[in-house]
C-alpha cells in the first residue's frame, strides 16, 4: 500500500487521463496509478540514474511494461505531447521552482504540487505568473504536508494571506487544515518561549484569529 500522502495525491488525478509522474524514485504513485484504473497510463521521470533503475524495476516486477513507462528527463524536458496531468511530489521548492520554469506549464491539464518545503513560495509562484489554484489537500502523514492543484488558467494574483495559507484550504477550513494549523501555532508558541521575537508573536496572532475567529 502506498502512503497516505501518494494516496491524497492519487486522489487528485482526474480517471483516464495521462500522468507525468516528476522524480517518480520508487514508481509506487505511478503503479498505484495504474492498478487502480485511475490513469490511462503513467510516465515515470527521473533525472537520476539509481531511481531510474528502480522504476525499471518496480514496473518490471508489477508487469506494468507499456502501462508505466520510464523517462530519463530534467523535469518535463522529455514530455510526450500526450501528457495531460503531471506531479511533482516529495522535492524541495527550488527544485520545483527550476522544473515549471523550465516547462511550458499551458500544455498541461492541471499540476498537482507537493513542496517538501516554503509552501508559500509554490503559491507565490502560481500568483506572480497568474495561474489558477483549482485545489488543496493537506494530509498528515507523520508530518503535514499540503497538495495543490493548479492550472495556467487566469486568476488574479492571490492575496498575502490566500498565498501563506492556501485560498482553497482557507475557504473550505476542513478538519486536517484545522489540526494542522492548531499543530503550527504549538510549534511556534515553543520556538518563540526561545526566540522571544515580535515577527513570532504577530505569526502567532494571525494563526490564532485564524483558529479561533
Ligand atoms: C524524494 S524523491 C520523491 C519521490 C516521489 N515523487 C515521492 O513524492 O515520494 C525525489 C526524486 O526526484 C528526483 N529529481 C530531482 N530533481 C529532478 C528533476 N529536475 N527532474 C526529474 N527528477 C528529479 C530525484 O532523483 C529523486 O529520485
Amino acid at each position: 500500500m502506498i502512503s497516505s500522502r501518494l494516496l491524497q495525491i492519487a486522489m487528485l488525478v482526474e480517471r483516464n487521463k495521462v500522468v507525468f509522474d516528476v522524480g517518480s524514485d520508487h514508481a509506487l504513485l505511478p503503479c498505484f496509478l495504474v492498478q487502480n484504473n485511475i490513469a490511462r497510463k503513467v510516465y515515470a521521470g527521473e533525472i537520476a540514474e539509481g531511481p531510474l533503475n528502480h522504476v525499471k524495476e518496480t514496473v518490471k516486477k508489477n508487469n506494468l511494461e507499456g502501462k508505466v513507462i520510464p523517462v530519463f528527463s530534467d523535469g518535463l524536458a522529455k514530455a510526450a505531447d500526450d501528457v495531460d496531468i503531471v506531479i511533482i511530489a516529495g522535492m524541495g521548492y527550488h527544485t520545483i521552482k527550476h522544473i515549471l520554469d523550465s516547462c511550458e506549464v499551458e500544455r498541461y491539464q492541471y499540476f498537482l504540487i507537493q513542496s517538501n518545503t516554503d509552501v508559500d513560495m509554490v503559491r507565490r509562484y502560481i500568483s506572480d505568473h497568474c495561474y489558477t489554484i483549482e485545489d488543496e489537500r493537506v494530509v498528515y502523514d507523520d508530518f503535514y504536508y499540503q497538495i495543490i492543484r493548479f492550472s495556467a488558467d487566469y486568476h488574479e494574483p492571490y492575496s498575502e494571506m490566500e498565498i501563506k495559507y492556501g485560498p482553497v484550504l482557507l475557504k473550505r477550513r476542513d478538519e486536517v487544515f484545522i489540526a494542522f494549523l492548531a499543530d503550527s501555532l504549538k510549534r511556534l508558541k515553543e520556538i518563540n518561549e526561545r526566540a522571544n521575537k515580535k515577527e513570532y508573536d504577530e505569526k502567532i496572532l494571525e494563526i490564532e484569529r485564524l483558529l479561533y475567529n
